[in-house]
This record gives structure tokens, sequence and C-alpha cells, in this order.
């Protein structure tokens, strides 16, 4: 088979490295992709929203299986592209992925379909903003621009300054611009937070192993949020009867109203959960995997991903079951001075061949490129650091080991990924 890997990040790379293990797959182009990718596959340079140039390029390649990596080109519509033209490709519709387009949209459809969330309100400008802060929130409270903003468009309010600065920079200052044209103000949900993903062909669908979010730029969690700066995957995240109750609860009346309301979903479906005293809620929808948290459960999945991804494709996902291993993963993001906001680009990174030799240890590349046989960093977050492992504590020292041999100028990461949990 020859596949097609849309992104750039260290979630596509590792994408790329584990379907590219499947016996049947001859070929995989990763668009943009990164240094990592670069090295392993073929890159192709077509931006990931450049969705008419890459249905050419699928098209004039005869890829048989394109998987989208980030929620941009899905925002933008490259599912209902590819499928005018019968390019198979892994992914929702336009329509479908306002699940993870617009929080309004996600709220709504959630409540209108008594799937449980947040207590929410919306509101489309500052002076509404402040009205509803007359109301009766309890603090925190949690204020969301509507739109995509990578992750860093929510604040979580602990006073009614806060949410008022919140409200300024997303109203007023337009922070995140067209993303801003509407806010959410949502009830602060307390438990703990997981990542539940599933591959869906819109009606059976494969649960991929729970995983767990390090979202805070900052040790502690601490600081702004992030796209995203470590992950774990260890089996007792999750019970399975709490499972059944997220499978029974969330993601099959989702699937079930996504199609009765005309959207079917096809693809990833990753509810990001506050697992509370009252039982699961949905946090947020994403509509593609996780990053960094494909990082980690990837390398617990023990199946042929190219045949999983065909089956769900062809719609026969029913006759698909998924192994994972019973191990423990763990994932560091290392990245650039300034990240989650401005960083610094072009800094020279060093130590990647020693950390390759070492024990057990993965390497996945984001905002890395290549210049004159250097590796330079080109992007916020630039390297994912990841390691498998019979118990937690030995996996996380594996990653911290390995990151001791990686440098470049700047970088930062948090020491505390895979700390205070306990894997048994
Ligand atoms: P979101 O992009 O909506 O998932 O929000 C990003 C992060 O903010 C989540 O992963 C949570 O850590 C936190 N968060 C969002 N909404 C809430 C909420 N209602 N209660 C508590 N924390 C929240
Ligand atoms: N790590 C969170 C996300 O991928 O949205």
């Amino acid at each position: 088979m020859r596949i097609l890997v849309i992104g750039g990040g260290a979630r596509e790379h590792a994408i790329a490295w584990k379907i590219s293990q499947s016996t049947r797959v001859q070929k995989v182009f990763v668009a943009p992709g990164n240094g990592g990718t670069e090295q392993e596959f073929e890159n192709i340079p077509i931006a990931a929203t450049d969705v008419a140039s890459l249905a050419d390029f699928a098209e004039a390649q005869a890829v048989e299986l394109t998987v989208v990596g980030p929620e941009a080109p899905l925002v933008a519509g490259i599912a209902d592209e590819f499928s005018q033209r019968r390019l198979p490709l892994v992914g929702p519709s336009r329509q479908a992925a306002q699940l993870e387009g617009s929080k309004v949209f996600a709220k709504d459809f959630m409540a209108r379909n008594s799937i449980p969330t947040a207590r929410y309100a919306t509101m489309t400008s500052y002076a509404e903003g402040e009205k509803q802060l007359d109301a009766d929130w309890k603090f925190p409270v949690v204020v969301k621009a509507d739109g995509l903003a990578a992750g860093k468009g929510v604040f979580i309010c602990s006073s009614e300054k806060e949410a008022r600065a919140a409200l300024d920079l997303i109203c007023n200052q337009r922070k995140f611009g067209e993303a801003g044209n509407r806010v959410v103000m949502e009830e602060y949900l307390q438990g703990h937070e997981t990542s539940y993903m599933v591959f869906t062909d819109g009606r059976s669908v494969v649960p991929i192993a729970a995983s767990q979010d390090y979202k805070r730029a900052l040790d502690m969690d601490q600081g702004p949020n992030t796209g995203g700066m470590g992950a774990i995957s260890i089996p007792s995240l999750i019970s399975e009867p709490l499972e059944q109750r997220v499978l029974a609860e969330i993601i099959s009346p989702t699937l079930a109203a996504m199609e009765s309301e005309g959207a079917p979903f096809q693809g990833v479906l990753y509810a990001g959960l506050m697992l509370t005293a009252e039982g699961p809620k949905v946090l947020e929808f994403n509509v593609r995997l996780g990053d960094p948290e494909t990082e980690v459960v990837l390398l617990r999945f023990q199946s042929d991903l190219a045949q999983l991804l065909t089956c769900l494709i062809n719609k026969s996902l029913r006759t698909v079951q998924a192994g994972w291993s019973r191990q423990c993963a763990v994932c560091v993001v290392i990245a650039a001075q300034g990240y989650p906001g401005d960083y610094q680009s072009g800094r020279i990174i060093t130590g990647l061949e020693k950390s390759r030799e070492m024990n057990n240890i993965k390497v996945f590349h984001a905002g890395t490129r290549r210049h004159h046989n250097q590796l330079l960093t080109a992007g916020g977050r630039v390297l994912t650091v990841a390691a498998a492992s019979d118990t937690l504590e030995e996996a996380v020292g594996q990653v911290y080991e390995a990151i001791a041999v990686i440098h470049f100028d700047g970088m930062h990461y948090r020491s505390d990924i895979g700390a205070r949990i306990k894997s048994k």
C-alpha cells in the first residue's frame, strides 16, 4: 500500500512509524513532515491545509490511504474534497469536524443529545460576558474561545478579575482572531482528566487505550495551557466498568446523534473527559488523534494499523479487534524557549544519535528541520521522547535519561510527567 500521512508533528511521525510496520505498506509519504520523517519516509512539501494540492498529490501518486493528523485540514473540509475524488481518507467531513472546530457547536450538540458535560453559556461580546459574570457563576469558571486555538484558547479563571481578563483577551484584543467571535463560559469540573479515543467507521468502534495528557506548560500543572507537554498511557487509567460507561453514555450516543443529524462521523473520535464524582463528563471533543497522546498509545498498539484503517474506510470495523500491550508508556515533549507563546527557531539540536542508542527509547520529531546536515529547531514543540516498559517508573526513568543527552539552546520540558501516578 501507498500511504500519505498529513501533518508535521510528533503525532504524524508516530503514525508513519507505526503504519510502516505493516507488511502491506510499501511507501509512506508525509506532508509536510519534519526533520525526523524526512529520514525515515518521504517528505512532501505541501502544507497540511493546502487541501487541493494534497488531493492532487494523492491522485497522481495513487495513494491508497490518507491519514490526517491535525484538526485544521479536517475543519477546512479535506475529507469532503478527497471523498468527491474517491480518494480513501481517514477523518470526518467538514460538518462532522465542527465537533472540534466550534466549542459552541459541540456544547449545543451535547446539550440537545443529553451527553454529560459542564453547564455552559455562550456569548458574542465582552459586554455579554460581563453580564454573564453578574449571573450566578461559582469560581473558578472556564472561559473558552469558540474556534480552533491549538489548545491555548482556554482559561481557568479563579476570580471575576481573571474572567474579565480572559474575556478581554478573546473579545477585545482578539488574541485568537476569528476563533474568538464567540465565547463559551462553563462551570469548572473537578476530577481526573483522561483522553479517551476510538477509531470509528460511524457505527462500530475500536477503542484506543486510554491516556492522559499534561496540558500545562510547567511542573505541578502550573503555567499556561499548551497543546500538551507529555502523556502517559497505562492499563490502570480507566477501569473496565468505567470504560463501558464512557462508551454507553458518551461515545455511542455521540456517533448515533451525528448520524441522525446528517453528519456521520468517520475517523478518530477523541473525548477529553473529566472523571467526576457524578461520572464521566466531556470537556471537549477532538476529531483526530491527540498529540502527544498518540506517541504513547501507539507504543502500546499491537495490531496492524494499515489493516485497521482500511477496515475503517470500508466500514467493516466491526470485524477488527486491536491488541494493546499491558505495558506503561510515557512521553515527554521538549519545547523551544517561549512556547506556548512566541518561540525561537533555528537552534542547533545535538545528542539525538546518542539517545537513539539508549535502551527502549523512541524519539519522535515535531518542530525540526534539516539544514546542511544539521538538525535545527523549527517549531514550538520540538521533540517527543517516549518509552514503554513494564512499570511506569522504569519508563519515566528511561525517558528522562534520554532527554539528558539531548540539547538545544533554550530547551524546556516538564520534569514531572508520570510522577505522582500509581501504575498498578
Ligand atoms: P479544552 O480545550 O476545552 O479541552 O480545554 C483545555 C483544558 O482546560 C482541558 O484539558 C482541561 O484541563 C481544562 N478544562 C477545560 N474545561 C474545563 C472544565 N469545564 N473544568 C475543568 N477544567 C477544564
Ligand atoms: N493533547 C491534546 C490534543 O491533542 O488536543
